[in-house]
């Protein structure tokens, strides 16, 4: 079955037409980062406007990459959250009208639901793959750090998750910081590429549990970069101190909780498992198989979308046409969750 994904939920307008939940027929992106740039961040506003502006024209080249029409198309699957709501609404309004118009099936997926099933994309390299259950999945994003353990599809247990920034949301500060540009995550990587590290800057561990903070190392690298004014201190080399801080977190905590909970194997998602220092340091580090999604995968996109809309269609979890957008939404509104061990 070909199911439309359709992704609006921050500055990437995106549409994909995904076949049985796995084979990618077509992946359109139009990314707004340049039109944000100018303001250092996502302006919410904006990002709805520009939305508006391209959603039909996205949609029409995905299908037009698929080879087919929207009466080939067996169910739309749109995000419903979290994210930001102006942006949220382009997205799921579109998705209820080509449903309504071709009575098709609809299906409301949450973003981080959805970044996990880019790993279930079929790409080069990873056709026979099936993840294994039990795994543990970290979602690192610009909104979200979240350890996530997961039983089977849709069977969720959050683990731990970030008390303050998320890691994109840090790497983004920082880079303002250090003045390299947004979005920050790619600008530090590059930086910090060849760099050795200035200084060991702190880790937050958080002892006995799975959360995550990275507030205190963005106020550590706030004070380096001011004592780096009086001595000249390599921009390279403070995100390369920042970069590994927050890889070592990541990875050390992960491979913990992966033990613990008798992982499997970790899957890694989200805009930030595009950091290459990342994906080796936790290749290198785990016990278990590592999976992770090709970096075009990793950044927003509306096949992951189609991904984890597949999966829950087969659940007959279907929403109706009252469906509304949520900014703040979890893992999932509907899922089974699993009863704490
Ligand atoms: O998943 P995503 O595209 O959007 C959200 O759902 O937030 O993630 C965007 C975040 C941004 O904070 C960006 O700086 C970060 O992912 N990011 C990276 C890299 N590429 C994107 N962070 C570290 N290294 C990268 N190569
Ligand atoms: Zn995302």
């Amino acid at each position: 079955m070909k199911v439309l994904g359709i992704e609006t939920s921050c500055d990437e307008t995106a549409a994909a037409v995904v076949e049985d939940g796995r084979t990618i027929l077509s992946n359109v992106v139009a990314s707004q980062v340049d039109l944000h740039a100018r303001y250092g961040g996502v302006v919410p506003e904006v990002a709805s406007r520009k939305h508006l502006e391209s959603i039909l024209p996205v949609i029409d080249t995905a299908l037009n990459e698929a080879g087919c029409r929207l009466s080939d198309i067996g169910a739309v699957a749109t995000t419903m959250g979290p994210g930001l709501s102006g942006a949220l609404l382009v997205g799921v309004n579109v998705a209820k009208a080509i449903v309504f118009a071709y009575r098709l099936p609809l299906v409301a997926v949450s973003h981080l639901e959805a970044h996990i099933y880019a790993n279930w994309l079929r790409t080069e390299g990873t056709d026979a793959y099936e993840p294994q259950f039990p795994l543990l999945a970290l979602v690192v994003s610009g909104g979200h750090t979240e350890l996530v353990l997961m039983k089977g599809h849709g069977l969720y247990r959050e683990l731990g998750r970030t008390r303050d920034d998320a890691a994109g949301e840090a790497f983004d500060k920082v880079a303002r910081l250090l003045g390299l540009g947004f979005p920050g995550g790619p600008a530090i990587e590059k930086a910090a590429a060849g760099a050795r590290p200035a200084v060991r800057l702190p880790r937050a561990w958080l002892p006995g549990t799975h959360d995550f903070s990275f507030s205190g190392l963005k106020t550590a690298v706030l004070r380096l970069s001011k004592e780096r004014e009086g001595r000249a201190l390599p921009v390279g080399e403070v995100a390369a101190a920042f970069q590994e801080a927050v890889v070592d977190v990541l990875v050390t905590k992960t491979v913990r909780a992966a033990r613990e909970e008798r992982a499997r194997e970790i899957i890694l998602a989200g805009g930030v498992a595009a950091n290459k220092a990342l994906r080796n340091a936790l290749t290198d580090a785990s016990p278990v198989p590592v999976r992770m999604p090709p970096l075009f995968l990793c950044t927003d996109n509306a096949a992951m979308v189609a991904a984890g809309g597949y999966y829950r269609l087969q659940r007959g979890e279907t929403a109706g046409l009252d469906l509304d957008v949520m900014a703040g939404l979890g893992l999932t509104p509907s899922s089974t969750p699993l009863p704490a061990p």
